[in-house]
């Protein structure tokens, strides 16, 4: 039906009608508008205006390693990219390839079983985002890679520009909805670790979300009101990923602390601290040289490392 309703519109070459679409296409109003809320989701640019209908003024940009690549500044991150047009995850995926180079980044237009942090889903739906996964090969002990999370985010939130801060440890929020989320996974032995994926998703051209997210959720096109390029954001992640990670690998995560604590957003605020069922209120008070988020609490200053740890605003989000 989508594929119709995208016939329709691309032969008019301008408004259409919901009414004439439905009845050219034998299906009510509410469902036209479904599609058309879908097609959007897609990534399709679809105008619609009271009275005239609507009218198909971009197809999704498909993401390719040739589109990306050319706006590439870095050595090793990102030169070798797979892009996919399904996957069930691309952190998944970056495992399975797990023998590919350094760097190699793995990409896909979908996911059918994206996922989040502590177990959760994460929505991926076709054509809107970026959800990609870069596979790592560090010389550090497995205790560190919690903080290359840090350093993930800290890429995205300088890529990103603008407003964006971030929650620790890793969301990328602007004002107090989320707009990215990672997640990092590794393979490790006691001493040393085989590799490290670290799974970014970014809400780009995303035109809206379900009720029981937007207070929490955000996108890059709902906070400018124009469509960004996943390509240019992909190359400009990586670009400031790249010597953002090798800082780390050469001094650890002391010497990026003072630019992560500047973008952190929790510090200041008072926050609950969830971890196995457990809630501790406190104030975030800084960010130690590990990494970990510094709470007061009334039993005294806590240091929490990000593991299975979920961080929240008393009143919301952040
Ligand atoms: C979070 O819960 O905030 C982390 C979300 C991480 C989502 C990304 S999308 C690309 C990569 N593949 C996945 O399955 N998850 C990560």
């Amino acid at each position: 039906m989508r594929n119709k309703i995208l016939n329709i519109l691309s032969a008019a070459g301008t408004y259409v009608s919901g009414e004439e679409i439905s009845r050219r296409l034998g299906i009510s109003r509410a469902a036209v508008w479904k599609h058309i809320k879908k097609l959007k989701e897609d990534g399709y640019a679809i105008s619609s205006v009271t009275n005239k209908g609507y009218m198909l003024t971009g197809a999704p940009q498909m993401l390719s390693a040739q589109a990306i690549e050319p706006m590439l500044t870095t050595r090793f991150a990102a030169r070798n990219i797979k892009c996919m047009e399904e996957t069930d995850s691309t952190n998944e995926e970056a495992k399975r390839c797990r023998t590919m180079p350094d760097g190699s980044l793995f990409i896909a237009e979908m996911q059918t079983a994206g996922k989040g942090r502590r177990g959760k889903g994460w929505e991926a739906p076709k054509g809107s985002g970026i959800y990609m996964s870069i596979l790592l090969k560090p010389e550090i002990s497995p205790e560190s890679v919690s903080q290359l999370t840090l350093v993930a985010g800290m890429a995205v939130c300088r890529a990103i520009g603008g407003n964006a801060g971030i929650k620790w440890p890793n969301d990328i929020v602007i004002g107090s909805r989320k707009v990215c989320g990672i997640l990092t996974e590794m393979s490790a032995e006691p001493e040393c670790v085989n590799y490290v994926v670290c799974g970014i998703g970014i809400n780009v051209n995303t035109p809206s979300f379900p009720e029981e997210l937007s207070e929490r959720a955000t996108s890059l096109f709902l906070e400018t009101g124009e469509t960004h390029s996943r390509a240019e954001l992909i190359a400009a992640v990586m670009n400031e990923f790249e010597p953002l990670y090798e800082g780390f690998l050469r001094g650890g995560f002391v010497g990026l602390r003072e630019e992560y604590c500047r973008l952190c957003v929790n510090t200041g605020k008072v926050v609950q601290v969830i971890c196995r069922g457990e809630t501790t209120i406190g104030t975030a008070v800084d960010v130690d040289e590990n990494g970990g988020l510094v709470v007061d609490t009334e039993n005294g200053r806590i240091s929490i490392t990000s593991g299975e740890v979920s961080v929240r605003g008393i009143y919301g989000y952040v």
